[in-house]
């Protein structure tokens, strides 16, 4: 069922309920009032019959009965004058010589009442003619000094409700009018309502189906202050945050795909090298020994190549799924780094670079970390200084004490990084230079690595560089 058929239904039904309580309520009032009146006023014409019984002792039984007809005509009453056995002495409907015929009246509810209260009452349809009739009666004191009266008892007059009636039936006529005219206004008002109020619960069903369809760009109107405004708001809000998370989405999804772009792209080359040489061999250049030795050498390097892009591979999604497992420890600085830049002298001489250590920490200063990871970190980035340098240039490796651990830098004297690819040089694959670094065997991994190495020890890798002066590579470590 529709809110706006529900709204107008439940006003309806208490407007009817309200009306019909009303109208009951009314109509009982006002029957028992006017029986009241009208008892009243009977009561009254009553006592004014038998005021006329009493103090007109000139006539005769027949002239007071013309009497009673005449009284009976002018106040559009019935009278009947009733005797203490209850035979009817004289009825102003009655034509005198038909009263023989008449029947006993003591068995009447009035006059059992009058019996026994003084004054006794009845409603009851009427044979003879198809109406209501209250009838009053009404004990008096006997008139023993009138003859032909002595034996007189009671005196009933009764009306015809009609008149009554029919202003009760009005009255009740005028309620149902009147309460009809509410019930339009009522339903004429709960209409413009619930229209009002469906009307925007409509429009967000609208909007909501059109977020469904995938526009997510059309947000939803906020027209009203109440709970629907704010249920359309919330919507509004729900689908700001859904756009954000399928931009968020997309974006990695093209990394993953220009992930695997790459990854595919680096291992195509050194395996289409060694398929190379060893095709030229099997072509013949095996016997020709002026060649052969150098193409499996070659060749060898090429797969020694594919190896270290495997490794640095797995190493980066190993980092990224958080598989790998840093054992932290406490070890001596100073040490680590004498070991790790001597590895390093056969590049330095073989790049015609100078390679130095300036140590500011003492001997015994220790440095937490994971010793073997820190020394792919070390290992990638005094290879970098050395491979992106000219010769002639030098690269120092410094070392410091600070307030809370170490420092450590990487400085050199090399081609340095144009300020434009400073920001993106730790992302997988890129190189400044893709033909210096490719030439160098570099696939742009290594410095991701040490990225991702140096915040799993709660630090941050910087740089700082210059075009054509150099480049200094830096970060914390904590020690004791
Ligand atoms: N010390 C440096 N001086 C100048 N350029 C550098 C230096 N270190 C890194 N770069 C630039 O940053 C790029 C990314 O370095 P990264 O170590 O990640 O990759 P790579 O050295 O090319 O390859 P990989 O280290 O995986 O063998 C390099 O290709 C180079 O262009
Ligand atoms: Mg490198």
């Amino acid at each position: 069922m529709k809110i706006q058929t529900k709204i107008t239904a439940t006003y309806v039904v208490f407007e009817l309920l309200i009306v019909a309580s009303l109208g009951t309520f009314t109509s009982m009032r006002m029957e028992s009032y006017f029986k009241e009146r009208l008892l009243d006023e009977l009561s009254r014409q009553a006592d004014l019959v038998y005021y006329i019984l009493e103090k007109d002792t000139t006539n005769s039984f027949p002239q007071i009965d013309q009497q009673v007809k005449l009284i009976g005509g002018l106040e559009h009453l019935r009278i009947t004058l009733i005797r203490g056995d209850g035979n009817v002495l004289a009825d102003s409907d009655i034509p005198l010589p038909e009263l023989t015929g008449v029947k006993n009246h003591l068995d009447r509810p009035e006059i059992q009442g009058a019996l026994q209260h003084e004054v006794g009452y009845d409603i009851r349809r009427s044979a003879t003619v198809d109406h209501d009739y209250l009838y009053m009666a009404k004990r008096i004191r006997p008139l023993t000094n009138r003859t032909g009266f002595a034996s007189l008892q009671f005196i009933r007059l009764s009306v015809p409700l009609e008149d009554v009636q029919n202003q009760i039936n009005r009255i009740r006529s005028m309620v149902i009018v009147v309460g009809l005219g509410v019930l339009l206004v009522i339903v004429a008002v709960s209409v413009i309502i619930s229209r009002r109020i469906t009307k925007s619960m409509v429009q967000i069903a609208r909007g909501v189906e059109q977020i469904r369809s995938g526009d997510l760009d059309v947000p939803l109107v906020i027209s009203s202050n109440d709970e629907i405004g704010l249920v359309a708001k919330a919507v509004n809000e729900l689908v700001q945050k859904l756009k954000s998370d399928i931009v968020q989405l997309k974006k990695l999804e093209q990394v993953r795909s220009q992930f695997l772009g790459n990854v595919s792209h680096e291992l195509r080359t050194p395996i289409f090298a060694v398929q190379g040489y060893l095709e030229t061999l099997l072509g013949g250049a095996v016997d020709d020994p002026s060649v052969n030795r150098s193409f499996l050498e070659k060749a060898q390097s090429n797969l020694g190549r594919l190896n270290v892009l495997l490794e640095d591979l797995i190493n980066i999604s190993q980092i990224e799924s958080g598989e790998m497992k840093m054992s932290l420890r406490y070890f001596r600085l100073n040490e680590f780094l004498e070991s790790v830049t001597k590895d390093h002298e056969p590049l330095a001489a073989a790049r015609g670079v100078t390679l130095t250590l300036a140590l500011q920490t003492s001997n015994e200063d220790e440095a937490f970390g994971d010793k073997d990871r820190l020394r792919q970190v070390f290992n990638n980035l005094i290879s970098n200084a050395l491979n992106y340098n000219t010769p002639g240039g030098s690269v120092n490796v410094v070392s410091q004490k600070t307030d809370r651990g170490v420092h450590v830098r990487i400085q050199d004297t090399g081609v340095g990084i144009p300020a434009e690819h400073i920001s993106r040089i730790f992302e997988r694959f890129y190189r400044v230079d893709n033909n210096r670094s490719r030439s160098l065997g570099g696939t742009g991994l290594g410095l991701a690595i040490v990225k991702h190495i140096v915040e799993a020890h709660g630090s941050r890798i910087q740089v700082e560089s210059k075009t054509g002066e150099g480049s200094t590579f830096y970060f914390d470590l904590k020690s004791s």
